[in-house]
């Protein structure tokens, strides 16, 4: 299958599909994490239309979570500028969303109800795939099943814990949080 995986520097998703045999790109406007000549550094715009059978997009969260809408009414009143930007994140979301590919999974963590995203297809937890960490994100799918669970892990540890691998990291702190978990990505793959 020809793959495109939007939005992706780190390289996990688009690896797990190469490792499969998949014909596998990433595409993101960083470079790649690991100097892959697999990946396209541009807006993922430009490449919706290159004929793929299968996107795997992890467009940014940052104004359009549960989290980041903490922010929005500071003091009771509403951050213009932060909720226009969350309308911008919106637009591009759907843009991936509804393109002219024939299967399609978008990965977002649980959106804010203010920007009233369409309703996602199910949650899945790092735990559900071989690692100790709750973090619940959902997966928006096309023509895609339910991603199911392939290893399932009880000892569980919190991600908010100070000190563990998911708060290290210094000035790579917001990158290595945004990455994909390795279970995930190979269930998306296997499956
Ligand atoms: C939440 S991070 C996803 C990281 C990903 N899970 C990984 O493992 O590399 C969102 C990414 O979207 C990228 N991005 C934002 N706008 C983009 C665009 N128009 N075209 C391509 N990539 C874009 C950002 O640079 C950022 O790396």
């Amino acid at each position: 299958m020809k793959v495109l995986v939007a939005c992706e520097y780190s390289g996990t998703v688009r690896e797990a599909f190469r490792k499969l045999g998949h014909d596998a790109w990433s595409c993101d406007i960083l470079p790649p994490d690991d100097n892959s000549e697999f990946h396209y550094q541009c807006d993922v715009s430009s490449i919706l239309n290159n004929g793929w059978d299968l996107m795997i997009a992890h467009p940014p969260c940052t104004y359009l979570t549960n989290a980041g809408a903490v922010h929005l009414y500071p003091k009771k009143v509403l951050n213009e500028e932060r909720y226009l930007k969350g309308m911008e994140a919106k637009r591009f979301f759907i843009k991936l969303l509804k393109a002219d590919i024939p299967k399609i999974c978008i990965e977002n963590p649980i959106p804010s109800k203010v920007f009233a995203l369409p309703p996602y297809s199910q949650f899945v937890q790092p735990f559900e795939h071989g690692h100790p960490f709750s973090k619940k994100t959902c997966l928006w799918l096309k023509n895609l099943p339910i991603l199911k669970p392939t290893n399932i892990v009880t000892d569980r540890q919190s991600t908010k814990i100070a000190g563990n691998w998911f708060n290290k990291g210094g000035k790579d702190r917001q990158k290595n949080r945004a990455k994909t978990f390795q279970g995930i990505a190979d269930a998306m793959a296997q499956q």
